[in-house]
């Protein structure tokens, strides 16, 4: 293995004109011209100079950013509790190590970050650990299960000086970032109301037993989360409509859409003042448990009033539902304001006059983060030990929001948030959803 300094060497800077040059067919020429100048270098792209990766949990999701992780980095090791899910893993990037544990991982001093593909409810075990192991990490969103495991990780990656990227990848799109560059400097006036649209979850169940695939560890997989028998439909990619695991589409989508409306609002390290929520589509009981269809309303200090609504025209992965008109209501961030309106969403931004979109800023007083792709940045971050564009408090204040709402979605009363003390006012009983027990012999002290 190279040392640190040899692997992260910078050479060259075509890469980050290309990067520029993508990023100039999406968003107002202006725009790419001022954020040239703030464009870094990509890393090496030698073999021998590049960091050494491991995925942890090689679904859909970590197979596709190791695949983008493998363009700037060598991918040395895949671990996953289905042992089918890792051998493909294996098989696509030839000669990465095999592992079912990731904390046997965690003892190879080959890896120098890693990537976490795991579902939500193991995310934040397996990013302390590798932070306390001196890897960097780039976790998947939703960061994190609760708003106690954010807070403990955002304490470690201070203490450790290690580099965390979020996967919010919105944050590198530059349309996400020029609406939000535009909403912070005054385009449409005084900020007054947000809208995110997130795509509905599925209503469905109840659901039976089966058996447990022999290739899975079906105990490993549940990890801290109570324990239950097999079922397909609480496993692989559909954990995320449990509660158990996860928060539905309100913290599947919104760790992406309600990040953006932090990001404009210029609260991503702070939150709401007071939240309330209504279940639109009860569960169905022996089913999927995170509601399917709902609608949330946050206040903030700064008196904007944030909306968070399920939409039913787009399906769980957000392309747009058999027969849905183009404008029937599809995810995406609404701002409005005194002087007009900005919707923002994946390939398309609308304005109430398209001119506000285009109109070069005058002396903008906020400059935001700039980041063209989130993976790079990563990577870039690894060498400059810079903070990246969604680092580990951005990460938990975006997933808090998200759990703010599944939390009233519970409780179904309006509830009072201490955004600073990050505990809600006086309530015991919502205070009692900030954490969750782990199962045994799952706990904060054995990693
Ligand atoms: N940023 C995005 O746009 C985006 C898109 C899709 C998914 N995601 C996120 O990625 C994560 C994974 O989603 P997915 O759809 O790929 O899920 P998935 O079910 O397809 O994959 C998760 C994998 O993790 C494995 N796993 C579970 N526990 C493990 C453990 N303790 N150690 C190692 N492996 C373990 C599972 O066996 C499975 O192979 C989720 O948090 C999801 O929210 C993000």
């Amino acid at each position: 293995m190279m040392s640190e300094a040899t692997r992260f060497a910078v050479v060259g800077d075509r890469r980050s004109f290309l990067k520029v040059s993508a990023a100039a067919a999406l968003v107002p020429a202006w725009f790419v011209e001022e954020c040239r100048s703030q464009e870094e270098p990509a890393p090496s792209s030698s073999p021998n100079e590049r960091p050494h990766i491991a995925l942890i949990g090689c679904g859909g999701r970590g197979r596709g950013i190791a695949q983008e992780a493998s363009r700037l980095g060598n991918v040395v090791a895949v671990c996953d509790v289905d042992s089918k899910h890792a051998e493909e893993a294996a098989k696509q990037f030839k000669g990465a190590k095999v592992y079912k544990d990731f904390r046997k991982l965690l003892e190879s001093k080959d890896v120098d970050a890693i990537l976490n593909g795991t579902p939500d409810h193991w995310h934040t075990l397996v990013n302390l650990a590798a932070l306390k192991a001196n890897k960097d990490v780039y976790s998947e969103k939703p960061l994190t299960l609760t708003i106690d495991e954010g807070k403990r990780l955002v304490a470690a990656v201070r203490t450790s000086g290690r580099i965390l990227q979020t996967g919010s990848q919105q944050r590198s799109d530059p349309r996400f970032r020029l609406v939000c560059e535009l909403v912070r400097n005054g385009r449409i006036g005084k900020l007054t109301r947000i809208t995110t649209i997130l795509p509905a979850g599925p209503a469905r169940g109840p659901f039976k037993p089966a058996p447990t695939p022999t290739e899975l560890d079906w105990d490993f997989w549940q990890g801290q989360a109570s324990k239950c028998e097999y079922m397909p439909e609480r496993c692989h990619l559909w954990f995320r409509y449990w509660l158990d695991y996860s928060g539905g589409t309100m913290t599947d989508w919104g760790a992406h859409h309600n990040d953006i409306a932090l990001w404009a609002m210029g609260l991503d390290r702070s939150g709401p003042a007071t939240v309330e929520a209504k279940v639109l589509v009860n569960p169905i009981a022996g089913g999927f448990t995170a509601p399917a269809q709902y609608e949330v309303e946050y206040t903030y200090a700064n008196g904007v009033r944030h909306r968070c609504l399920s939409t039913t025209a787009d399906t769980i992965f957000g392309s747009p539902e058999r027969g849905a008109k183009p404008e029937a209501l599809h995810h995406g961030v609404k701002f409005e304001g005194t002087d007009g309106w900005i919707f923002v969403t994946r390939g398309r931004s609308e304005a109430s006059d398209p001119e506000l979109l285009t109109r070069p800023l005058a002396a903008p007083k906020v400059r935001l983060y700039v980041s063209n792709n989130h993976m790079a940045n990563f990577f870039d971050c690894l060498r400059s030990r810079k903070a990246p564009v969604c680092e580990a408090e951005i990460g938990h204040r975006s997933a808090s929001v998200c759990h703010l709402g599944v939390i009233a979605l519970r409780l179904g009363r309006k509830l009072k948030w201490d955004a600073a003390k990050e505990e809600f006012v006086d309530d015991r009983e919502a205070n009692g959803y900030l954490t969750r027990e782990m199962r045994r012999p799952w706990n904060y002290d054995m990693i």
